[in-house]
C-alpha cells in the first residue's frame, strides 16, 4: 500500500510554518477556498473503485463527538462497519454470524472539518451533472464541491477511486447505540497498527480515511 502513494517530501519546519502562516491569506485574496465539513453530518456515497467494485457507504460524520463512522455496503456482498474513535483507534467488523472485528489503531484521529485547508485549487469543471469548484490536495485526493450550494459532490483519491455524495444532510447524528462496536471486539479481536507515522501530520487523517474503505471484498 504504501509503495503507491507518492507523497511529496516532507516540508521543513520552516517552510512548513511559514506556508500555514501565509498560504490562506493569499489564497484568500485569488482563489476560493473549500468549505469546512459540517461538524455533524450524514452522507450517502456510492463509491467506485474503477475496477468494478462499487460500495454504498453510510457516511456519519461527528466531530463534537470525536467520531467517525464508515457503513460500507459491497455490491450483493458484505457490509462492514468501520467505527473511527478521534484516538486512533478503528474498529472494523461484521454484525453478521460470522461475527469478524478488526481492531486497528491509527497515530492519527478523524477528519478535523477543515482537513481541506491548504488545498491547491484547480478550477472549475462539471462533475455528476454539477458545476463545481475543484481542489487538490497532497496529490492523494481530488475534491469537487457544488458552485451553487458548496456542497461535496464527488472526490477522487490518487489510486482512482471516485466517490460520488448521492445525500448529504447536515446536522444529523446517528443515535449513540448504534456506535458500540459489538462484543466480539473485545474478547481477543485481532488488532493491528497502522504505521502512517513518516507522513506529515495533516496528511495522516486523508490515509486512514483511504485505508478504511477495503479494495477488495
Ligand atoms: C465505475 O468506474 C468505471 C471506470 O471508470 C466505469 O467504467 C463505470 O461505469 C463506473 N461505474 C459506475 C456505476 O459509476
Ligand atoms: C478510544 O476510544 C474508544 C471509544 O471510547 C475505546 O473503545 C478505545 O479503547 C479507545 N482507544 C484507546 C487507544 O484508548
Amino acid at each position: 500500500m504504501k509503495e503507491n502513494i507518492s507523497l511529496p517530501p516532507k516540508p521543513t519546519s520552516i517552510s512548513f510554518s511559514l506556508s500555514l502562516l501565509f498560504l490562506p491569506l493569499l489564497a484568500a485574496a485569488t482563489d476560493p477556498v473549500p468549505t469546512p465539513w459540517p461538524l455533524q453530518f450524514h452522507s450517502i456515497l456510492l463509491m467506485n473503485n474503477t475496477k468494478g467494485l462499487l460500495q454504498v457507504v453510510d457516511l456519519w460524520y461527528d466531530w463534537p463527538n470525536g467520531r467517525n463512522f464508515n457503513i460500507i455496503q459491497h455490491q450483493l456482498g458484505k457490509k462492514l462497519y468501520d467505527l473511527e474513535w478521534d484516538n486512533g483507534t478503528s474498529y472494523y467488523y461484521t454484525l453478521d454470524a460470522n461475527k469478524e472485528c478488526k481492531i486497528r489503531h491509527f497515530p492519527v484521529g478523524i477528519l478535523r472539518p477543515n482537513w481541506l485547508d491548504g488545498a491547491k485549487y484547480l478550477g472549475q469543471v462539471y462533475r455528476d451533472g454539477f458545476l463545481c469548484n475543484v481542489w487538490e490536495k497532497v496529490d492523494f485526493i481530488w475534491y469537487y464541491e457544488d458552485v451553487a450550494t458548496k456542497r461535496p459532490v464527488s472526490w477522487a483519491f490518487f489510486s482512482g477511486m471516485i466517490g460520488h455524495v448521492m445525500t448529504f444532510e447536515v446536522g444529523q447524528v446517528l443515535d449513540d447505540p448504534n456506535w458500540q462496536a459489538p462484543v466480539y471486539c473485545f474478547e481477543g479481536a485481532k488488532q493491528e497498527h497502522k504505521a502512517v507515522l513518516e507522513l506529515p501530520f495533516e496528511y495522516r487523517g486523508l490515509v486512514r480515511e483511504f485505508l478504511s474503505i477495503p479494495m477488495v471484498i
